[in-house]
């Protein structure tokens, strides 16, 4: 069956076709169908089935045969280490960390945060909470102890999991220092800490509440998994929303299993046995779905990546590792590349590796631009796919379906929906436009298995965020349209949300921190274009009265207290003073003004601008810092 009919077919029976989905998957207790209408707009996937994530990620592949494959590839250039873990080897040491964490208290439904760099060790917590039914949230790397100490207070974790650091080009990030000043600002304080101590540094352990990660795992006895209802919270993920307070997306377990599964055939096209390569993060969602879960889940070698494109130690470290290990398919974001095309514009590196393996590559996590597609077609001689989907969803709304059939790629689209995804081009009134016109873009309700069915701790939120403004749909949060032939085409962000090097950032939550700024009166963030991060935070900051100190001090004092308070990840370097910021008569800053004229484009004079003049200002503050055109 080609793509046309497989959506068909799921939109004619929705049930049937995810039932089929979940024969994939080992249940303790099958379901007795698949959707479950709450009413309300309250939909939940294999409620009644009894099942567990860890059990199929792993312990089912060693039951089948699999044991000897290797689960796990860890390859490192920024430690010089190459590790492989096999099935079994992955099963045990999952069990007995599970064993661990029971013996100290947890349990299912406890939550874990897990605070940890590209390690497999990151993947073994994760799957260690899955065995037990406890709820793990994993935070990045790259943000500050604030953030950390928010997410602590929200998720209110009976144990935090950490490394002792981590390792960036140039530098060993101190994890401890930044969990341990995130506890102490957090008004939650877990039970106790478990610290994987990385020979690049041995971090102090706090007499009884951390523990050494080996020595607490000493002579317990392993855990086996523990089935959980279908709709048994997997995970909490925080993002960024509107506010200064991430938004807690909670993925069902079920849905989650047999989506992902279903994902990695019809989507990625390998089979299990192959390599597949994510190059992201486990702190975001494509670390969740493509390092950890789906190609564990598939019975599938997984690749955790410590590394960067470039500089570890080289333009040509992808090409390396997709030689060296042999990946079928790969998956990365385009900043990534076109952090590797800035240096190696000719793609020389890709000539000494051998890519025969090597399918298709896959982009999302932000816009993938025309350029980069061309340029890796191009040096790679093999398909690029761009896809689109958000932490809230866990895996693709629109791609190109490989597996199923590959359709024809049109560069600047993500192809099309996905099975489960009814996606619908909305105009402001809730109707559906016509092709070729721009809207907002919604999927109509039921979102598909294994997206968000709430927000933790914030039910009333998750409404506000996504459900009331057009009834019956989800609104995703991004405008665009679709082709007459379907195709969907990914223009921009409807909110204050904006996608720094494919990490999502919240210009709200950064001037929540320029606001407390002592000096500071008012102030505006926006994301301007960047030619290798796709966008970059520049913030505007007005002074209170009487304040007369060098300006150049107080924007650098805003840098600093944006990468204190969120973290390095925020990438906020870009700040300038200003006597008064743009508004409408009626108060409301004009962000989308700021933008063009901070990315050199044409614009319209709002008709509703309070005094065109302060444009001028606007004009003149970004171009000491090179932006304007
Ligand atoms: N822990 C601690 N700090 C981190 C971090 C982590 N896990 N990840 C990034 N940072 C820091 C970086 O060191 C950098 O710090 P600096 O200001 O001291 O230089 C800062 O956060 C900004 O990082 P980033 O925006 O990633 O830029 P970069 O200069 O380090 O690298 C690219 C540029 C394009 C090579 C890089 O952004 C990249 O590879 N991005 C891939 C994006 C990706 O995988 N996204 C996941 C979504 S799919
Ligand atoms: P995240 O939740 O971090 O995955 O970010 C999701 C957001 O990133 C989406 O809502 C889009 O704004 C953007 N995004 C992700 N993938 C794409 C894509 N392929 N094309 C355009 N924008 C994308």
């Amino acid at each position: 069956m080609g793509y046309s009919a497989i959506y068909e077919a799921w939109k004619a029976d929705p049930d049937r076709f995810w039932m089929e989905q979940a024969a994939a998957i080992d249940w303790a207790t099958p379901p007795s169908k698949a959707l479950f209408d709450r009413g309300d707009n309250i939909h939940e996937w294999f409620a009644d089935g009894m099942v567990n994530t860890c059990w199929n990620a792993v312990d089912r592949h060693v039951e089948a045969g699999r044991g000897d494959q290797v689960a796990i590839i860890h390859d490192s250039p920024v430690s010089g280490v190459t590790r492989r873990i096999t099935y079994v080897n992955l099963r045990n040491r999952v069990a007995q960390l599970a064993g661990a964490l029971r013996a100290k208290g947890v349990e299912k439904g406890d939550r874990v945060i897990i605070y940890m760099p590209m390690i497999p060790e990151a993947l073994e917590a994760m799957l260690a909470c899955a065995r037990l039914g406890a709820i793990h949230s994993v935070v990045f790397g790259g943000f500050a102890a604030h953030e950390l100490a928010v997410r602590i207070d929200d998720a209110q974790p009976k144990a935090i999991i950490a490394a002792s650091c981590g390792i960036e080009p140039g530098r060993i990030v101190h994890y401890k220092p930044l969990l341990d000043a995130a506890i102490d600002q957090a008004a939650h304080k877990p039970d106790f800490c478990v610290i994987f101590q990385r020979e690049q540094e041995v971090a102090h352990l706090e007499e009884g509440r951390d523990y050494n990660w080996h020595g607490f795992q000493y002579g317990v006895e392993p855990a086996d998994c523990v089935p959980v209802e279908g709709t048994h919270p997997a995970y909490i993920l925080y993002t960024s929303g509107t506010t200064g307070a991430p938004k807690g997306v909670v993925r069902p377990t079920a849905g989650h299993l047999v989506a992902l599964n279903w994902t990695m055939k019809n989507i990625y096209n390998v089979d299990p046995g192959e390599v597949f390569w994510a190059a992201s993060d486990v702190g975001w969602v494509v670390g969740h779905s493509y390092i950890c879960y789906a190609p564990l889940i598939h019975g599938n070698t997984t690749i955790v990546f410590e590394g960067k494109p470039i500089g570890t130690p080289d333009a040509g470290t992808f090409w390396r590792v997709m030689s060296e290990h042999k990946v079928a398919s790969f998956f990365t974001a385009p900043t990534a590349l076109r952090a590797v095309k800035r240096e190696d514009p000719k793609g020389e590196f890709v000539g000494k590796y051998d890519l025969s393996h090597l399918r298709a590559i896959y982009l999302a996590g932000e816009r993938a631009d025309p350029d980069t597609i061309d340029w890796t077609t191009r040096v790679t001689g093999k398909p690029v796919y761009d896809h689109w989907w958000q932490t809230e969803t866990g895996w693709a709304i629109a791609g190109n379906p490989a597996g199923i059939e590959p359709l024809p790629v049109k560069i600047g689209s993500p192809t099309v929906a996905m099975p489960g995804y009814d996606v619908q081009i909305l105009g402001e009134d809730g109707h559906e436009l016509p092709p070729g016109e721009l809207g907002a873009i919604a999927v109509k309700l039921p979102l598909p298995p294994g997206t968000l069915p709430t927000l933790w701790n914030a039910p009333e939120r998750f409404r506000k965020s996504y459900l009331d403004h057009f009834p019956g749909y989800y609104e995703t949060g991004d405008a665009g349209m679709k082709d007459a032939d379907g195709y969907l085409w990914i223009m921009a962000r409807t909110d204050d949300v904006i996608n720094v090097a494919g990490h999502r950032l919240s210009t709200g939550a950064m001037e929540e921190v320029l606001a407390a700024h002592p000096d500071v009166a008012e102030c505006a963030v926006i994301g301007v274009t960047d030619e290798l991060k796709g966008q970059l935070p520049m913030g505007f900051v007005c002074l209170s009265a009487g304040v007369d100190r060098p300006h150049d001090e107080i924007a650098r004092e805003c840098v600093k207290m944006v990468r204190d308070q969120i973290g390095p990840v925020a990438a906020f370097k870009l700040c300038a003073v200003v006597d008064r910021l743009p508004k409408t008569r009626s108060g409301k800053i004009l962000r989308g003004t700021m933008v063009k004229i901070a990315d050199g484009q044409d614009y319209k004079m709002p008709a509703t601008i309070d005094d065109p003049a302060i444009l001028d200002e606007i004009r003149a503050a970004v171009k000491p810092m090179g932006y304007g055109g």
